[in-house]
Parts: C-alpha cells; sequence; structure tokens
C-alpha cells in the first residue's frame, strides 16, 4: 500500500502551503513499467525554454486553447489541467477566461513553481496541487473541464486516469485530452525544433552561420530535455501506443461512458490526437 502526499502550492512562493496525505491502494490495473527515473525538476527548468522555440508545441497551445474555449465552458466554471507541467495550457486558457476557476496538478513541484511563478507574473488567480495522479482522484462530479496535454501518456495505466477523470467531471463536464499518437522520434522532433530556431535567427541577424550556431548553442544548454525525451522514448518503444492512436482512444473514452464532441490528429506535427469528450448529464 502506497502512501502519496498530495500538496497545495502557493501562488505567490511556489512553496508548500498545506499538505494532506491519503492511504490510497495502488491501482488496480497496471499495464506496464513505470518510467525510468527522470530528474522532473531538471527537465522543469529547460521545459519553457524548449516550448519558446517551439513552433508545433506553441500551435498547439493555439489549437487547444481554441478547442476549450469552442466547449461552451459556463462561467466561473471548474477547470482542472493534470500533468499540467509549468502551464502553458491552463494559462493560455485563464488569460482567455479569466473567469474561469482554474487547477493545476503535477507530481513535481518544481514545474509548479514555474506554473504559479508565471501566474502571478501576469496575475493570473489559478491554484496548483502537487498531486500523484496514479493514486485515487479524491474529487468526484466536481470538474466542469480536465484538461490533459501530454500528461496520461506519462502514466503507468492510462485507462485507469481515464477512468478517473470521468468520475471527476461533474455530469456534463468535458475532458479535453491532447497526447502523443506515434512513437517519439527525437532526432526527428530536435531538427523540427532547431529548424524553427535557425529560421527565427535568420530573421534577426540574416546569417545562416549565427542562426546554426545559436541552433546548437541552444541543445547544449537545454541537454536534459532531449536526454529526458530520449529515454521517454526508449520506454515507450517497449510498450503498447495503441490505445492513444485516435480510433483506439476515442473507443477507449466511449466504453468508459463519454461522448465524443470532437476528435482529430495531425497536430504536433503528426504526433498528437486532440479529443473533446463529455460526460453526458443524465
Ligand atoms: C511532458 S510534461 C507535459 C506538461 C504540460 N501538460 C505541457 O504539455 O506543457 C508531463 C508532465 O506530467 C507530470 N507527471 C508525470 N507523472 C505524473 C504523475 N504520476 N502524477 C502527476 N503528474 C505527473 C510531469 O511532472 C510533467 O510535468
Amino acid at each position: 500500500m502506497a502512501q502519496s502526499s498530495n500538496t497545495a502550492v502557493s501562488p505567490d512562493s511556489g512553496g508548500v502551503k498545506s499538505v494532506m496525505t491519503d492511504n490510497a491502494a495502488e491501482p488496480t490495473r497496471v499495464e506496464a513499467a513505470p518510467l525510468p527515473i527522470v530528474d522532473w525538476d531538471r527537465y522543469a527548468d529547460e521545459y519553457d525554454n524548449m516550448a519558446a522555440v517551439n513552433n508545433a508545441y506553441q500551435d498547439l497551445v493555439v489549437f487547444v486553447t481554441g478547442t476549450a474555449l469552442a466547449a461552451n465552458l459556463p462561467d466561473a466554471a471548474r477547470v482542472m489541467e493534470i500533468g499540467a507541467g509549468t502551464g502553458n495550457f491552463c494559462l493560455s486558457l485563464a488569460e482567455q477566461r479569466p473567469d474561469l476557476a482554474i487547477h493545476a496538478v503535477d507530481l513535481n513541484p518544481t514545474m509548479l513553481a514555474h506554473l504559479m511563478a508565471k501566474a502571478h507574473h501576469r496575475a493570473m488567480a489559478v491554484t496548483a496541487q502537487q498531486f500523484d495522479l496514479t493514486t485515487p482522484w479524491p474529487w468526484q462530479a466536481h470538474w466542469d473541464m480536465i484538461l490533459a496535454v501530454h500528461a496520461v501518456m506519462h502514466l503507468p495505466d492510462p485507462h485507469r486516469a481515464l477512468e478517473q477523470a470521468f468520475s471527476a467531471l461533474r455530469p456534463g463536464g468535458c475532458l479535453l485530452i491532447a497526447d502523443i499518437a506515434r512513437a517519439l522520434d527525437v532526432d526527428d522532433w530536435q531538427q523540427a525544433v532547431a529548424a524553427d530556431i535557425v529560421a527565427a535567427h535568420m530573421a534577426e541577424t540574416g546569417s545562416i552561420s549565427a542562426a546554426q550556431a545559436a541552433a546548437e548553442a541552444f541543445f547544449a544548454e537545454n541537454a536534459h530535455v532531449l536526454a529526458v525525451n530520449r529515454a521517454f522514448a526508449a520506454h515507450y518503444a517497449t510498450r503498447p501506443m495503441s490505445r492513444l492512436v485516435l480510433a483506439d482512444l476515442c473507443q477507449t473514452l466511449v466504453e468508459i461512458g463519454f461522448v465524443i464532441e470532437a476528435a482529430s490528429d495531425g497536430h504536433y506535427r503528426d504526433y498528437d490526437n486532440v479529443i473533446l469528450a463529455r460526460r453526458m448529464a443524465p
């Protein structure tokens, strides 16, 4: 039996405000080995550097935010982002809909500290909580929307997480999920980001050699994100990814009880599905 420590993080300090613990049972449907040990703290420190220069990521933020805005959330709706990381998705939504009560959860406190620092800087009233999504979720019929971007893929039992998301939504609420549909090819991914950096520098300086040097320097300074992504890619190559292929993921969501309202693939340089699925009111 595992004991999880679920911690609320204060907006101003990024530190611990309150702690609640539970004696939750392990999830019952573990279908794959847990992730290799990842230094999420260091990953968090480099994550936004990478996000800022990755055009495909920025496009995904715009698309997911647009999908969330189209979901007809009521005024002051409760939105939870799971595996929120440094908060690029929930903060983009908060910017467009300041009335929403947005709550971010993540296992890693450094990710949440970055998120809350940005929220504080932009005067956004977002809350955050350190929480391990592999433990039973404490929310029942509570959220109007659950947002999950590149989050479910990191959980050892995605099916269980989707079931818990269903229970955590109030009837009428919806899950907005963007996740990886095909195995990450890190070389391809790095080349795309490098091309974005080169294009941006070329536009500024006009010098191809300086632009290429800038891209090389960038990857040298942010090497941990690359290393972690390589560890992910190697790890995911050993486990079935089929449930995150669009059709399989939609079928899984329907079996759990969701109604699919929008589903598309081809996002994030063809890596991602984006699905909006609703827990219908009885
Ligand atoms: C690739 S990042 C995605 C962050 C953000 N959603 C985005 O797309 O920018 C994955 C996030 O999942 C979090 N994570 C991994 N395992 C988790 C778990 N068991 N419970 C909660 N969060 C977890 C990590 O800390 C990390 O912030």
